[in-house]
């Protein structure tokens, strides 16, 4: 199997959405790292990610339409990978990580407080990719909240960050 190499930055995508599971309607808010993810448009402002079609988060995202992306400085490796390595489907990766919810203000979601940033996204379409799904999202509100080092995978469990 061919192995994509590359260091790439880490962001944690929020989503939420009430799923059908076992015939009783479950309200899910979840997180999933991801470090295939780009900036694709101007105007409007858009941004594209790429989930797998296994993850539990491409459920929530398909029923919901909306996600979040949450930069996040170096300091929350340990967290980024308890949420990349942990599946949401039996398990609140919020209370387990140690994140903190904040609502987000555009789209019925929300946003990891000790994100140092974030992208309110919209999904305006989706295009299967092979394994994964990319969903353009339309950005509806964005902001930096403060610059710090970002943190960027090497592979697998290798992190870097920037100088
Ligand atoms: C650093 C890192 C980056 C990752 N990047 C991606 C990615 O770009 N796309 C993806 O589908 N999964 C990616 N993953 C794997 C998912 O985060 C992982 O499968 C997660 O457990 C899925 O959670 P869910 O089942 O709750 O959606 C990454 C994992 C790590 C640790």
């Amino acid at each position: 199997m061919a192995s994509i190499t590359g260091t790439r930055q880490v962001v944690l995508v929020s989503c939420r959405a009430q799923l059908d599971m076992l015939g009783k309607k479950v309200h899910k808010d979840n997180i999933i790292a991801l470090s295939w993810h780009m900036p694709v448009s101007f105007n409007p402002v858009m941004y594209a990610i790429a989930i797998g079609k296994t993850r539990f988060s491409r459920k929530i995202i398909d029923e919901s339409g909306v996600f979040v992306v949450n930069f996040i400085s170096d300091k929350l490796e340990e967290k980024a990978l308890f949420v990349g390595r942990n599946s949401g489907l039996h398990m609140d990766k919020w209370s387990k990580a140690k994140l903190t919810k904040e609502e987000a203000e555009s789209v019925d979601c929300c946003r990891i407080k000790q994100a140092i940033g974030y992208l309110e996204c919209e999904v305006a379409s989706q295009v299967e990719a092979g394994d994964h799904i990319i969903y353009f999202g339309k950005v509806l509100k964005q902001e930096l909240k403060k610059n710090s080092k970002r943190l960027f995978q090497v592979e697998g469990n290798k992190f870097t960050t920037t100088v």
